[in-house]
């Protein structure tokens, strides 16, 4: 393995709603989540995250795997149900005092925490009133960012806005895969633009705290044409545009970028006011990037609403979830981001990477998930090969320190170093948390 630059963070990442459970305790409001996974019937065999890892009560356990795993940094994300019930006014203190205690918990093991906003959790009562399709949320998420840095700013110097509001617009909005489960197609673009301008809102807020290093996320997944023809690449190009132009010019650079593809003018954007572009593109101190395959795009078929179709790769290997093995698109993300945005481009870090393989206990209950090791060791290799080529990388965070609850597919995809009993809750190390734990301590040498 190449040693990586000195200084380089590595970490582990996971989100509130995945692990918590304690939905109903101790005031914390409703989530779309909450609700989503209680009356649509769409999460595979009705899992629901009421109980998840019981991480909310199990914390000083997770954080003693932690520790024992050497890792710089841990990013979890804050409920906003648990801090503001109905998503704005009454702030619910015993939701403040949980991440207090969660972050001092983590200090004194010397890990660096790291708080995402926003992982897909909206309350409730926002989606009552329109969600991320209503203007009004981007400022209640700015003044939730500023009650919380008010509690956590202090001892939190790494924050991240928002976790990837590509997939949260597509799979929540436009899709209806996700919560809040709305199928808009193209008419979920105010989810996009609101979800940004929050992000924009809440970076004044963290800083009027005095917050020190913040990001934003996005999903990563480089778009390769299915084949040479000219369609095929016009094809690819409309992928790239939505899932990465759209959320990531308009933040580095100020600017929404050219959606003819998609019939829409990105000057003229209806939702889009006055003085919202400078506030979203407010100065960042690291990009978060979630990185796990590339999508392969072929032209659409005659009817489609959308300018591309998404197909699958041939003769690659899958995870579980049928995603591709490919870690040389981590390294074409990275080496293109640095490439495309220049000196507009903050440092990177990776704030997710990971597999789902659902390996099982053998007889003595260890498990060996091999493929896992193989996976996050082509993509460590992936980030040297581009730190190598020029782009500047300051960590890497595997997704996820624990087997959780991932999202519509309840238990079935399993991302953890940690496996969780889904009955007892009981944590197991897997090989791969071992293979991790070595790796750290090597770079470390
Ligand atoms: C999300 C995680 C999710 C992971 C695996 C990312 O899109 O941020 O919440 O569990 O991918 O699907």
């Amino acid at each position: 393995m190449p040693s990586l630059p000195g200084g380089f963070a590595w970490g582990v990442s996971t989100s509130a709603f995945q692990i918590e459970g304690a939905t109903g305790e101790e005031g914390r409001g409703q989530s779309i989540w909450d609700t989503f996974v209680h009356s649509h019937e769409k999460i595979r065999d009705g899992h629901t995250a009421d109980t998840a890892c019981d991480h909310y009560h199990r914390y000083p356990e997770d954080i003693a795997l932690m520790r024992r795993l050497g890792v710089d940094v841990y990013r979890f994300s804050v409920s906003w149900p648990r801090i503001l019930p109905a998503g704005v006014g009454a702030v619910n203190a015993a939701g403040l005092d949980f991440y207090d205690r969660l972050v001092d918990a983590l200090l004194a093991a010397e890990i660096t925490p790291m708080a995402t906003l926003f992982h897909w959790d909206l309350p409730q009562a926002l989606e009552d009133v329109g969600g991320w399709l209503d203007r009004d949320t981007a400022g209640r998420f700015g003044e939730y960012a500023g009650v919380v840095a008010a509690r956590l700013g202090d001892r939190v110097r790494h924050w991240i806005t928002l976790n990837e509001p590509f997939e949260h617009m597509a799979l929540g909005y436009a899709l209806g895969r996700h919560a809040p489960g709305h199928s808009l197609l193209l008419d979920a673009l105010p989810a996009a633009h609101h979800q940004l301008l929050g992000h924009g809102l809440a970076v004044e807020a963290l800083r009027a705290s005095g917050a020190g290093h913040v990001m934003l996320t996005n999903s990563y997944s480089p778009a390769v044409p299915a084949g040479g023809s000219e369609e095929d690449v016009a094809a690819s190009r409309a992928y790239d545009t939505l899932h990465r132009g759209m959320f990531t010019d308009p933040v580095l650079l100020g600017r929404y970028p050219d959606l003819a593809a998609f019939g829409v003018d990105g000057d003229a954007l209806p939702f889009v006011e006055d003085g919202d572009l400078a506030t979203i593109a407010a100065p960042l101190d690291g990009l978060g990037v979630n990185y796990y395959n590339p999508t392969r795009l072929a032209a659409p078929v005659p009817g489609s609403p959308l300018p591309f179709e998404t197909t699958e790769f041939e003769g690659v290997d899958t995870t579980d979830f049928g995603w591709p093995v490919l870690p040389s698109g981590l390294t074409r993300t990275l080496t293109d981001l640095t490439e495309d945005y220049g000196d507009a481009l903050p440092p990177l870090w990776i704030t997710e990477n990971g597999c789902s393989y659902f390996t099982a206990p053998d007889a003595d209950g260890a498990i060996a998930d091999r493929a896992r090791i193989d996976y996050l060791e082509a993509h460590v290799r992936a980030v040297a090969e581009a730190i190598d080529q020029g782009a500047d990388v300051r960590g890497y965070l595997v997704w996820s320190l624990l087997d959780n609850f991932e999202w519509a597919e309840g238990y079935h995809q399993r991302f953890g170093l940690v496996h969780v009993d889904p009955e007892s809750r009981n944590r197991t190390p897997k090989a791969s948390f071992d293979w991790y734990r070595e790796l750290i301590a090597g770079q470390r040498r």
